[in-house]
């Protein structure tokens, strides 16, 4: 059998930059000869790209791969692989639970999948590949991507921040930058080929260029301004002890750049947060949002939160439930605490009980829930631009699109006006959608 007529199927858990990953991956495999199909049952190779944050990301991939023992036993030309952040933690221990398991291949080695799977069905049997000398290539084929209009960029791999929950760095390895002439030939080629909204990637975008003594975010954002054809820039993740006002000013300044921050405050405590190892005072993050909102008019906040720290007393998370309710996030994503083996807090006793942590995850939600419904009811009757991505997937005769503070927007027009920025006039609204009409 040739790579020719192998399809592969990837499978995507985590964060943006996973799915990233799966689409340069999926690249690398087309390249290299192999088919694609987004249906597993088809394919002769199945491989999770795979997220390990918290446990119950890593049970639902544990959960999946049980699912192909039988097949993995009785087709022996069968290909069952797991790559990605699960792949580097775990290593040996997964293909010990999984003997049927033939390539393990971590976050770092994941551009060699396909000289991997080669070798694999040239019948060399298994392949555990969890090295940190992989290639670095940031780059894709710029037709791989989620969307015909939106695409995901990546201008930084890895972490040094060690948040003491966190398994990223542990995983991912320490930042490196891409060189910023490279990542405006990829925004270049995005939107000639028609994407019209990029998002930049890394876990912490603030600190892109400082460990190769680059231009800093800023200056990256000032220089893909500037990419004819390209409407709406955003970035993702910045870390609230990096938010520099040189970053919040070319925010402001920048025509195309969203005037959108995901800036996880994680918790409300200063206790919480120092034994979290965030580097910041729940008063030093009420002065960065008051910093970015004077510098920035109209910015919204994206947060995440954990609920749930070892140690977290009821006075601790009342301070984080008025920190949500005060800032007023745009949207919030709020976790339950999940020991990660490796990490400094997995040292700590976790002592929050799993009831505790569950009621506590529920007032999160539903205090970010009440501010939802307020913060879009006081938009309605006001014009917004909205980036058209298509056809409703929930009702077909509308359009929907985003604003610039990424909220959902769905409205009536025709669908040729997919890819294109639009002004919308809202006149409803709930929990997490705005509705209007188009204005002139
Ligand atoms: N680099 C990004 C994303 C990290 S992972 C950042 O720093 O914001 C995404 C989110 O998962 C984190 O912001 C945090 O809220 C949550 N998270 C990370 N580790 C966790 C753990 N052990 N248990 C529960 N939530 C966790
Ligand atoms: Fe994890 Fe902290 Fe790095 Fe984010 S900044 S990836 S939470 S260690
Ligand atoms: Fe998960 Fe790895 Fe992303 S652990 S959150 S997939 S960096």
């Amino acid at each position: 059998m040739t790579d020719h007529n192998r399809t592969v199927c990837i499978i995507t858990f985590g964060c943006q930059m996973n799915k990233l990953d799966s689409e340069v991956m999926r690249a690398e495999l087309a390249g290299a000869g192999f088919g694609l199909t987004e249906e597993p049952d088809e394919a002769d190779v199945v491989i999770y790209n795979t997220c390990s944050v918290r446990q119950h990301a890593e049970d639902k991939v544990f959960s999946h791969l049980g699912a192909w023992r039988r097949r993995a036993q009785e087709d022996e030309n069968f290909v069952l692989g797991v790559v990605g952040c699960m792949a580097q933690r775990l290593g040996a221990e997964l293909t010990q639970r999984f003997p049927f398991l033939k390539l393990v291949c971590g976050s770092r080695a994941f551009l060699r999948v396909p000289e991997h799977l080669r070798a694999i069905m040239r019948g060399e049997g298994p392949v555990l590949d969890i090295g940190w000398d992989g290639p670095l290539r940031f780059a894709r084929d710029p037709r791989m991507r989620r969307s015909a209009h939106s695409a995901y960029v990546s201008i930084m791999r890895g972490c040094n921040n060690f948040c003491s929950y966190c398994i990223v760095p542990h995983v991912r390895g320490r930042e490196v930058s891409r060189a910023p002439e490279d990542i405006a030939q990829e925004v270049r080629a995005l939107a000639a080929d028609g994407v019209r909204e990029i998002t930049l990637l890394g876990q912490n975008v603030n600190s892109y260029g400082t460990d190769a003594g680059k231009p800093g975010l800023a200056d990256l954002l000032a220089r893909i301004n500037g990419v004819a054809g390209l409407k709406r820039i955003r970035f993702v993740t910045s870390h609230p002890k990096d938010v520099s006002a040189e970053l919040l000013r070319a925010v402001a300044g920048l025509d195309k750049v969203c005037e959108h921050l995901h800036a996880p405050p994680q918790s409300g405590s200063d206790a919480v947060l120092r034994a979290m190892n965030r580097g910041y005072s729940a008063a030093d993050y009420r002065k960065m949002v008051e910093q970015a909102r004077r510098i920035i008019p109209g910015v919204e906040l994206a947060g995440d939160f954990i609920v749930g720290f070892p140690g977290e007393s009821e006075d601790d998370f009342r301070l984080t439930l008025e920190l949500l309710r005060e800032v007023r996030f745009q949207q919030s994503y709020i976790f339950k605490y999940s020991p990660r083996p490796g990490t400094r807090a997995a040292l700590l006793e976790d002592d929050v009980p799993a009831s505790v942590k569950r009621e506590r995850h529920r007032l999160m939600l539903a205090a970010q829930e009440r501010v939802d419904t307020e913060r879009r009811r006081a938009m309605v009757g006001s014009v917004v631009e909205a980036l058209v991505d298509g056809v409703s997937p929930r009702d077909p005769t509308k359009l929907t699109g985003r604003t610039r503070a990424n909220d959902i927007v769905v409205f009536e027009g025709p669908c040729e006006l997919a890819g294109q920025l639009v002004n919308v006039r809202l006149v409803d609204s709930t929990a997490l959608t705005l509705f209007g009409h188009l204005a002139g």
